[in-house]
Formats: structure tokens, C-alpha cells, sequence
């Protein structure tokens, strides 16, 4: 494991190498290996995040098919919304092929977890990209074609609650842990990812957890830390793409959906916008940090709305 995490750590390295001496993507051996699989119209999904969306997948085993999109566990997953996740959701509902999901994200993740440390044990965005990158280039164990693939990324989370509330951290922290996140995106680039999905982070600050124990000045800063957060993702975003021109991006905000559920409870099947159960469908959240079904489903629903990738996801 720890060899294993070596020898990527190195791959990682070389493709960085080469980027900063200026080959181009298909000089350095790699983009070959993502041509379309022919008679194959399946689409990929990967998958890279917290606790908000994960299904515990496991690379070594059952991999994604027909019959299971996600692989293992067994669909929908061994998720934290008492149901379904967005994943789920936009893998099944509004796909618009079959779409074979690689779910990299891990809960309590950070983007890096020696820049912001996670809750508990996790594996940041960093090393979730270091366990992936492999699967994806030699020997090609996983049959994933660069523009055929949707790349999302959902971090923040973790991050901003545990710099602003746990550790008092300076606004420009969230800055710097971008430029983390955007060299993950430049080692996926150099892997053949061209399309990404980044996900700004959710109102954090209308959880229980928050509206119930925190001061209204916890929530304010958390408010704040959320838009200081989204404001450096649509900064690096924007230069990386500008970088890539063969890049094709979208910044989904989840605030809306997330908004629009909490305002409706009723409509929603739950008593208020404040209790939680692990069912995950008889209250909005499954306990107080975590969204159920409603939300999910309602993230899912946007992002194909909004019409992103529209060989990928198809509004319903
Ligand atoms: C969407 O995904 C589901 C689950 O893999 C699959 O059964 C369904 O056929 C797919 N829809 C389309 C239009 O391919
Ligand atoms: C608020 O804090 C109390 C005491 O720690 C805890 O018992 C309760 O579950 C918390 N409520 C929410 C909504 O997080």
C-alpha cells in the first residue's frame, strides 16, 4: 500500500515534469491510452470529494457495469444520505447513456490534508487523485477515455467548517489549498481528463449543526469562509481553463438546491427544515451535517437542468 502510494506519488511527479517542460499533452505517452473504446457508448463519471459524496467505492472491487453503474458497494452505495446520492442520482436518473461511475471521494476529506487537516482519518483530494491516477494510465485497468469522461469534484465541506470553526484559519488559506486543487486537476488533464465539473461548497451554515449550536457569529464567518472559498475555485478555475483550451468547464454552486429544498419542508416530506433521521427521506438531513435524499436528489436535478455536459446528463 505504502510502495503503491510511492510509485504513484512518482508517476504523479513525472507528469508534472513534463508539463513544466512544456510538452504537450500528447507528447508525453499518455492521452493514446483514452481513445473510445470502439463499439463502447458508455460515458464515465469520476468522482473525487467528501462524506456529501461518497458510496465507499472500492477500486479492487466489482468493477462498474450495465449492471451495477457505480460497482460496488451494491447501487446506491454506501452512502450519507439514508438513500441515493447526488451521484446515484445523476449516474441513473439523468444519464443520458450508460454511465459507469468511478467514486473516489472518501468522508472527512480535505482538498490537503496537511494544509487543512480533516476531522478524522480521511484521504484529501490529493491522495484520492494519487489512488486513482494509476487505474487510469498503465496498464489501462480502467477503460477511461478523456472526453468521454465527466471529472466532478465536490470539496469544501471539511475544509471551511474546519478552518473557520475548528481552526481559525486566515481567509487566504482557502487560496492556497486552490492551488493544491488545481495541480490534483493538472495531473487529471495530464492523465486525459478534459471535462470537469467543479462543485462550489455547500451553505454549510444552514446544517442543524450550525442554525441550532452555532453563535450567529460561527455563522456568519462560516458564511463568509463559504463565500471567500467559492470565490478562489471561480478564480483558478478560470485560469486553468484558460490555460487548456481543450478543457471544458462548469463551476456548479449547490446553494440553490439545497435552498429551495430547506424552504420547503413540507413539500419535502419532512416536519421542518431542522430535523434530522437516519432514513434520510423523513427529515431533510439524515443527522446534523449531512443532507438526505431530497437534497440529493434536487443537486442531481440541477446539474443536469443546468445542462453542463449535454452528451453526458439530461434534464427530468
Ligand atoms: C441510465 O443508467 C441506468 C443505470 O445504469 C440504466 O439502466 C439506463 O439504461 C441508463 N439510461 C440510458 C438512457 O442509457
Ligand atoms: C447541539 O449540541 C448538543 C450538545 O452537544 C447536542 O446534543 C445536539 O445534538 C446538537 N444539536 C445539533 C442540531 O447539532
Amino acid at each position: 500500500m505504502f510502495i503503491e502510494m510511492i510509485q504513484s506519488f512518482i508517476i504523479l511527479s513525472c507528469l508534472f515534469a513534463t508539463s513544466v517542460v512544456g510538452k504537450s499533452p500528447s507528447e508525453n505517452g499518455y492521452i493514446s491510452k483514452f481513445t473510445t473504446t470502439k463499439g463502447s457508448d458508455a460515458n464515465y463519471l469520476l468522482l473525487f470529494g467528501d462524506s456529501y459524496s461518497r458510496i465507499e467505492f472500492n477500486i479492487h472491487g466489482k468493477q462498474p457495469s450495465k449492471d451495477d453503474p457505480l460497482g460496488n458497494p451494491a447501487f446506491p452505495g454506501d452512502t450519507t444520505s439514508g438513500g441515493v446520492n447526488w451521484v446515484g442520482d445523476l449516474a441513473s436518473i439523468y444519464n443520458k447513456s450508460l454511465t459507469l461511475v468511478y467514486d473516489f471521494a472518501v468522508g472527512g476529506a480535505t482538498i490537503d490534508q496537511k494544509l487543512i487537516p480533516p476531522p478524522g482519518i480521511s484521504v484529501s483530494f490529493n491522495d484520492q487523485v494519487i489512488e486513482a491516477i494509476p487505474y487510469l494510465t498503465k496498464p489501462r485497468s480502467v477503460p477511461w477515455p478523456g472526453k468521454k469522461s465527466v471529472v466532478a469534484i465536490w470539496f469544501g465541506q471539511n475544509d471551511v467548517q474546519q478552518a473557520v470553526i475548528v481552526r481559525h484559519d486566515p481567509s487566504s488559506i482557502f487560496g492556497e489549498a486552490m492551488s493544491h486543487y488545481f495541480a490534483n486537476c493538472e495531473a487529471l488533464y495530464q492523465a486525459g481528463a478534459r471535462n470537469f465539473l467543479f462543485m462550489k461548497v455547500a451553505p454549510i451554515y444552514k446544517t442543524p449543526l450550525a442554525v441550532v449550536n452555532y453563535t450567529s457569529e460561527e455563522r456568519d464567518a462560516l458564511s463568509a469562509g463559504c463565500d471567500e472559498f467559492n470565490n478562489d475555485l471561480d478564480t483558478y478555475a478560470k485560469s486553468f481553463g484558460g490555460k487548456h483550451p481543450d478543457v471544458t468547464y462548469h463551476i456548479y454552486d449547490p446553494n440553490p438546491a439545497f435552498t429551495d429544498i430547506i424552504d420547503t419542508p413540507k413539500q419535502n416530506g419532512a416536519p421542518d427544515s431542522l430535523c434530522f433521521n437516519p432514513d434520510g427521506t423523513t427529515c431533510l438531513w439524515l443527522n446534523n451535517y449531512h443532507p438526505g435524499v431530497a437534497i440529493h436528489k434536487q443537486v442531481a436535478k440541477d446539474i443536469a437542468a443546468y445542462n453542463y455536459f449535454p452528451s453526458f446528463f439530461t434534464a427530468k
